[in-house]
C-alpha cells in the first residue's frame, strides 16, 4: 500500500519537474495575431518621456551629452516638484488626440524612477515632489479607456553596478573608469529583474512593454549582459498577455519580440522580416527630442503628424507619437496644439485609422494618395493629400465599389466608371479606361487637414 503511494508520489514529482523545464508551446501565427489583435486595431498611441532631463530641458541625453557627473546631475533630482501634474489633463488630451493606448517611461537611461520602486531611493517619492507619478497616471489612462505601456530603459547612468560603457556619463574621464572596474554588471542585472518584475506586479494588467535599449559588441550591452532570455520569459509569465518591443537583442530568436521598432523614420513599405511582413510601431517626436527641450525648434505642423500617421496604417503599422512633458508637469503649448489639430481630425475620420490597415494589391494608390483598408468592413480609404481639380482617377478601381462619400460629413461622391465621358477635348473621346472608376470632387478641398474619400466595396 505504501509502495504505491510511494509511486505515485514519485511519478506526481517527476510529472511536475518536467513540466518545470520544458519549453513553453511555441505561438502559432493565429495566436499571435490575435494577442496583438487589440494593439493593431488601435494603431495609435502616446509615448511619454518624463524624467529628470524635463529640468534642463535640453534632450534626455543631456547627462550623456555633456558628460556630466553624478553630483552635477543631482541639482535636477534636487529641484524636481511637478507642482502643475494633473494626469487626468493627461489622460483627456491623449484620448482627444484620438489615442487608444500610451507609455510612458518608467525609468529612462537616467536611472531615475517615476513609481516608488521598493529598489532604490532614486525615485520621484524622494524628490522635493514626494509622491508617486505612476498610479495616478495609470488610473486616469484607464479611465479615459487608454490601455497602459510601459518604457523601461535597460541602460542606467545612475545605478552604482552599471559598467561604464560608450554611452555613458563618464566614459572620457580616466580616473572614473580605471575606478570603476571594479563594477559588478551582474548584480546590475539582478537590479533590473527586480525592478521589471515590481512594475509588471504592482499596477495591474499592463498591456505593452518597450525595453530600451541593446548595443551589443566589444564594450557593448546586449542579450548575455542583460540576460534577455531569461528576462524575456520572466515579462511573459507575469504578463501572459503583454506585448513585447524588439530591443533586447533576441531578433533571431523564436518568440524574442512581438514588434519592430523603426524609430523616427518612415519605412519605405510594411516591415518585413525573412520577407513576411511583421507587426510594426514607429515611434515619433514632435520636434526631434523625447524630453522636453525648450529650444527645439524643427516641430512637425499637424498636417504632417497627421499624415505620417495616414502613412504608418498604409503601410500596416503603429504610431506611438511623443510628448515630453514639462518639469511642472504640463504638455506645453506646442504639443497641445498639435494634440487637438489630430483630434479634430480622428474624431471626423478616425474611422480610416482603426481596425485599418495596408490595402490589397489590386487597389493602386492614385497619385498624392495614401489608402488604408478595414478588411471586416471591406471599406477603403482614399487619402487625399493634395485636392485635385473635380475629378480623381482610380485605376483599377471600376466595377468594385458600391458607394462612396466623404468621410468627414457622409456626403455623397458620384462617379462613373468603365468609359464615362471625362471632359471636352476637340480631336478625343475624352473618355476614361475601361477600368477606371472617376471620383466627382467638389471644386474646393473640404475643411479638413485631409480629406478621405471612404469607399464601400462591393
Ligand atoms: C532611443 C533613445 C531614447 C529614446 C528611445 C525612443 O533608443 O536612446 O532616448 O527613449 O530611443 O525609442
Amino acid at each position: 500500500m505504501s509502495k504505491i503511494v510511494l509511486t505515485v508520489a514519485c511519478l506526481l514529482a517527476l510529472a511536475l519537474a518536467v513540466a518545470a523545464i520544458a519549453p513553453p508551446r511555441a505561438e502559432t501565427d493565429a495566436e499571435r495575431q490575435a494577442r496583438l489583435k487589440w494593439w493593431t486595431d488601435a494603431r495609435f498611441g502616446m509615448f511619454i518621456h518624463w524624467g529628470l532631463y524635463a529640468l534642463p530641458a535640453r534632450h534626455e541625453w543631456v547627462k550623456s551629452n555633456e558628460r556630466m557627473t553624478d553630483e552635477a546631475y543631482a541639482r535636477y533630482f534636487a529641484h524636481f516638484n511637478p507642482d502643475l501634474y494633473n494626469p487626468r489633463e493627461w489622460a483627456r488630451a491623449a484620448r482627444l488626440a484620438g489615442m487608444k493606448y500610451f507609455v510612458v517611461t518608467m525609468k529612462h537611461h537616467e536611472g531615475f524612477c517615476l513609481w516608488d520602486s521598493k529598489l532604490t531611493d532614486y525615485k520621484a517619492t524622494r524628490t522635493p515632489y514626494g509622491q508617486d507619478l505612476i498610479k495616478p497616471l495609470i488610473e486616469a489612462m484607464r479611465a479615459e479607456g487608454l490601455r497602459v505601456g510601459f518604457y523601461y530603459s535597460l541602460l542606467d547612468w545612475h545605478h552604482p553596478e552599471y559598467t561604464v560603457d560608450m554611452h555613458h556619463p563618464m566614459r572620457d574621464d580616466k580616473a572614473f573608469v580605471e575606478k570603476s572596474k571594479t563594477r559588478d554588471l551582474g548584480k546590475y542585472a539582478d537590479y533590473l529583474f527586480a525592478q521589471v518584475r515590481e512594475i509588471l506586479t504592482e499596477f495591474g494588467r499592463i498591456d505593452t512593454l518597450f525595453l530600451d535599449f541593446s548595443f551589443p559588441g566589444a564594450n557593448g550591452k546586449g542579450r548575455n549582459e542583460w540576460r534577455s532570455e531569461k528576462l524575456l520569459k520572466m515579462i511573459r509569465k507575469l504578463q501572459p498577455g503583454i506585448i513585447v518591443n524588439d530591443r533586447l537583442d533576441l531578433l533571431d530568436v523564436a518568440g524574442g519580440w512581438d514588434y519592430r521598432t523603426p524609430e523616427q523614420f518612415m519605412p519605405r513599405e510594411w516591415v518585413k522580416v525573412d520577407g513576411k511582413p511583421v507587426p510594426w510601431e514607429t515611434c515619433q517626436t514632435f520636434s526631434g527630442s523625447w524630453g522636453y527641450d525648450r529650444e527645439e525648434s524643427t516641430w512637425k505642423s499637424v498636417r504632417q503628424l497627421v499624415a505620417m500617421l495616414i502613412e504608418t496604417v498604409s503601410k500596416g503599422g503603429n504610431l506611438l507619437l511623443n510628448v515630453g512633458p514639462t518639469a511642472r508637469g504640463t504638455f506645453d503649448a506646442r504639443a497641445v496644439e498639435r494634440l487637438q489639430g489630430i483630434g479634430a481630425w480622428m474624431e471626423k475620420n478616425g474611422r480610416s485609422i482603426y481596425g485599418c490597415t495596408q490595402a490589397p494589391a489590386q487597389f493602386p494608390a492614385p497619385a498624392n494618395c495614401l489608402l488604408t483598408y478595414n478588411v471586416e468592413a471591406k471599406r477603403l480609404y482614399v487619402h487625399v493629400l493634395e485636392w485635385p481639380l473635380g475629378v480623381l482617377a482610380l485605376d483599377g478601381f471600376a466595377g468594385r465599389v458600391e458607394y462612396a462619400q466623404l468621410l468627414h460629413d457622409a456626403s455623397e461622391v458620384p462617379f462613373t466608371e468603365k468609359g464615362g465621358q471625362v471632359g471636352f477635348m476637340p480631336g478625343s473621346r475624352g473618355r476614361e479606361a475601361e477600368n477606371t472608376l472617376t471620383l466627382r470632387l467638389p471644386v474646393r478641398k473640404p475643411d479638413v487637414e485631409v480629406p478621405v474619400i471612404e469607399l464601400f466595396l462591393k
